[in-house]
């Protein structure tokens, strides 16, 4: 990686200090970093650069995958952080940071280039950029680029207009736009499952897959976060971003040459090809919305939504929703995509799995048996892996048969610690690798699929099903599938009455 000076705004927020400097300390000790850089903090508290530095080393402490041992190698990690407070609306300020910088540049050989990572508010992305180039930070012979948190806009309108801001300063080449499931080490994987495995390619079609499910469940509600979340919601807050980036990745042809464009041009396409809702009813017969009320988790009483801090005692926001997803091209026609993401449910994990479609029930071994159909199965987080479920006999009896399962888990293996999503992001963002960040069009396309959704449930909220903390969400999203003949898979064998994976036979494990 080149040098440069990394500019946090933000950087007295929690993302900073929970994914930030973890990542710049495990970067450095990966000597991915180098020597060449500087950390500016910048936030409107004021502190010395000395407390900034604690705070650093604090969250490291705590959050980073690896412990401060040395305390040489500490110092001369630290001595690159630098602390600014900064009032983003005042001008002056740009011109004090962009002397600041110009020493950082000199100190650390830098070549002025310079990475502006916007751990901020939406609203202030817009005034920052005008700022960072009325200030003269963007006027230094090496790169400028910029690292913009979600959600980017509320709508396609808003979307539109932050977009418009940002490009009167940057060049879309230099808009990094996180969505850390792309960061996600399995999200990436499912991209190298397909593409370099040869039994999986020709299968990956309507020909031999049934369904498509993707499940991001989370256990916690909406925690400190109750004034954004009720104005965003589960559709926004993960369908328009985490959800449809897998889905783009499940779906997407492989791309031509391995350039971060072609692969984004790919993922594209299946946006385009998105069945759109074409009215409120189509809306309502193909997604479902939820809200958790009261209930218990592992004994313990959890409360409702609309009791949660920040948010409207008569909240119509959902905290869940399950949808039927078509994807109208040649590969996809007639395959549903179920997808579904909800707070307080019983456990956290993200799981993609692909049902195969079954063998004919009238031919051989199936007409004696009730054979389960073949899975192959994501397991993003917390769990890292893939898992294929198989049909085989079981050992000793006389033919009877029994799911059995592949399982690749990558988080058992002793000495993997899978780097977490924010250092491949900064690294890649650092290097000039915009894969892994969404281009302007998935971001409008995105939105554009959701805000029919959201433009549906505006009309009237009488949909919206009430479904208790600590279960698995409404009734309905069992409808949804159940309706074509399917179901949901249990997720790690946690599904009320149906196959526990813990019973799951494991065969070898795969290295
Ligand atoms: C964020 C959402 O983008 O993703 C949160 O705003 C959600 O509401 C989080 O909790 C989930 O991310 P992860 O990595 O914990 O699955």
């Amino acid at each position: 990686m080149s040098g440069a000076v990394f500019y946090i705004f933000g950087a007295t927020g929690d993302l900073a200090k929970r994914k930030l400097f973890p990542a710049f300390y495990s970067l450095y000790r990966e000597g991915k970093l180098g020597e060449n850089f500087a950390v500016v903090g910048l936030a409107r508290r004021p502190r010395t650069s000395e407390q900034f530095r604690d705070d650093v080393k604090h969250s490291i402490q705590e959050f980073a995958r690896y412990k401060i041992t040395d305390d040489e190698e500490w110092t001369r990690f630290a001595s690159r952080f630098e602390y600014m407070s900064l009032d983003i609306n005042n001008v002056a300020g740009f011109h004090e940071l962009n002397v600041l910088s110009t020493r950082l540049d000199e100190q650390y050989q830098t070549g002025g280039n310079r990475l502006f990572y916007l751990a901020l508010a939406p609203e202030l992305f817009g005034n920052v950029s005008y700022n960072l180039s009325e200030g003269g930070l963007l006027k230094t012979k090496g790169w400028h680029r910029l690292v913009i948190e979600k959600p980017f806009g509320y709508d396609l309108p808003s979307a539109e207009r932050l977009n418009g801001q940002l490009r009167q300063v940057f060049e879309e080449k230099d808009i990094y736009r996180i969505d850390h499931y792309l960061g996600k080490e399995m999200v990436q994987n499912i991209e190298f499952v397909r593409f370099a495995n040869a039994f999986f390619e020709p299968l990956w079609n309507n020909k031999y897959i049934a369904n498509i499910q993707i499940t991001l469940s989370e256990t916690v509600g909406v925690e400190e976060r109750g004034g954004y979340y009720d104005h965003s919601g589960a559709l926004r807050d993960m369908g328009q971003n985490h959800m449809l980036q897998m889905l783009m990745m499940m779906a997407m042809e492989p791309p031509s040459r391995l350039h971060p464009e072609d692969i984004r041009d790919e993922k594209v396409k299946v946006l385009r090809s998105l069945r759109l809702f074409e009215d409120g009813d189509d809306v309502r017969t193909n997604v479902v919305r939820g809200q958790y009320s009261s209930g218990s988790s592992k004994g313990k009483t959890l409360p409702a939504y609309r009791e949660e801090d920040s948010v409207n005692p008569q909240s119509t926001t959902e905290t869940y929703f399950a949808a039927r997803v078509h994807v109208d091209n040649f590969r996809w026609a007639g395959v549903p995509f179920y997808i579904r993401t909800g707070k307080r449910l019983p456990v956290k994990t993200t799981e993609v799995v692909v049902e195969f479609k079954n063998i004919p029930n009238n031919v051989y071994l199936a007409k004696k048996h009730d054979m389960e159909p073949n899975l192959l199965v994501f397991r993003v987080n917390p769990m890292e892996g893939i898992y294929l479920k198989m049909n085989a006999k079981q050992p000793g009896s006389e033919g009877v048969i029994v799911p059995v399962a592949m399982d690749f888990c990558q988080s058992c293996q002793i000495g993997i610690n899978t780097p977490e999503a924010y250092e491949r992001l900064l690294y890649d963002a650092a290097r000039g690798d915009s894969t892994y960040f969404t281009r302007w069009d998935e971001v409008a396309l995105a939105w554009s699929y959701v805000d029919r959704i959201a433009a549906a449930w505006n009309e009237k909220t009488d949909d919206l099903k009430e479904y208790p903390a600590g279960s698995w969400g409404p009734e309905e999203a069992t409808r949804l599938l159940t309706d074509d003949g399917f179901k949901w898979w249990p997720i790690n064998g946690q599904n009320e009455g149906e196959v526990d994976w813990e019973t799951v036979q494991k065969t070898t494990v795969l290295t």
